[in-house]
């Protein structure tokens, strides 16, 4: 079956699917994107994400692309003409195409990209069983990493870092030990009570739509939530560690830079939001 992208107002064959080679995504990095997770025929929590698109434009003075409405029905066509059942359905918004000069150039078009992916669950649940790994990497990014920019080149380096070593994701740490995110995830911590720990959103890290929805996650659990940082070290001697994302949802990390998490096996405080997650996110059907 072949794949179907959206390419700037037109449903293309994904292999015919192009940009200008004077794309400043291409050529800057100048622009952002988002990534919701499809699950059982619905896209999950889009409202949250394209709110979260909008700061990101907003922050970077780029134009939407279509008038916001507009979006939520090409997202679902792309899923729906890929037949996503489950999987995940990426967006990109660039500030367009112009002859190359770092300022803004005037009167340029945003391009907008839309392709959809398929995944398997079964596939996703085998690894939130037996739990990932993670190692630590000094943070080397810029200042605005709460705009969702696809200027992500340490990331790419960090998680090529991670497969190397075996593991799945890297942390980026601050030069005080301080645990910032993964390199696509929120990080957490459960304390020895029990306690919900991740570090605020306002600054420093993104603000994963999956750890925002977990706030609703926890209270509906009776969970408790600190947002606070925490240290490499106390992540090491804690009773439970996971990671977010709209792709992994809570994620269970058996592992820092090689030593074991509690007793090596997925926590199951993780487990209990990573089960309760789909209940409560919003869906929208696909
Ligand atoms: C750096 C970073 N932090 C956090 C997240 C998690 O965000 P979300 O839960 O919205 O997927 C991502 C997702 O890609 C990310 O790239």
């Amino acid at each position: 079956m072949p794949r179907i992208a959206y390419v700037n107002g037109r449903y293309v064959a994904h292999a015919d699917a192009f940009v200008h080679i004077e794309d400043r995504g291409y050529q800057f990095a100048d622009g952002v994107y988002e990534v919701c997770e499809v699950a059982r025929g619905f896209i999950v929590d889009m409202p949250r994400h394209l709110g979260r698109l909008n700061r990101s434009l907003t922050e970077l003075s780029i134009d939407w692309p279509v008038t916001p409405g507009v979006l939520p029905i090409i997202l679902r066509e792309v899923v729906r003409r890929n037949h996503v059942a489950d999987g995940l359905v990426y967006l990109q918004v660039t500030r367009g195409v112009a002859s190359r000069d770092f300022a803004f150039p005037a009167g340029t078009k945003p391009s907008l990209v839309v392709t959809a992916r398929k995944a398997d669950p079964a596939a996703a649940a085998k690894r939130a069983e037996s739990g990932i790994k993670v190692i630590t990497v000094p943070e080397n990014r810029w200042d605005r990493v709460d705009i969702k920019s696809v200027g992500l080149l340490p990331n790419v380096l960090a998680k090529q870092k991670a497969k190397e070593a075996g593991a799945q994701e890297a942390w980026f740490v601050d030069a005080d030990g301080t645990v910032k995110e993964g390199g696509s995830s929120n990080a957490w911590i459960v304390t020895r009570d029990g306690v919900l720990v991740t570090r605020p959103a306002e600054h420093g890290i993104l603000r994963g739509i999956t750890r925002t929805t977990l706030f609703d996650v926890a209270a509906k659990l009776g969970l408790k939530i600190e947002e606070r940082g925490f240290s490499v070290a106390e992540a090491k001697a804690a009773r439970e560690v996971f990671i977010s994302s709209a792709t992994t949802i809570a994620m269970p990390i058996v592992a820092i830079d090689g030593a074991s998490v509690a007793n090596g096996h997925p926590g199951s405080i993780t487990l209990s939001l990573r089960h309760a997650f789909f209940d409560v996110a919003e869906k929208s059907p696909a």
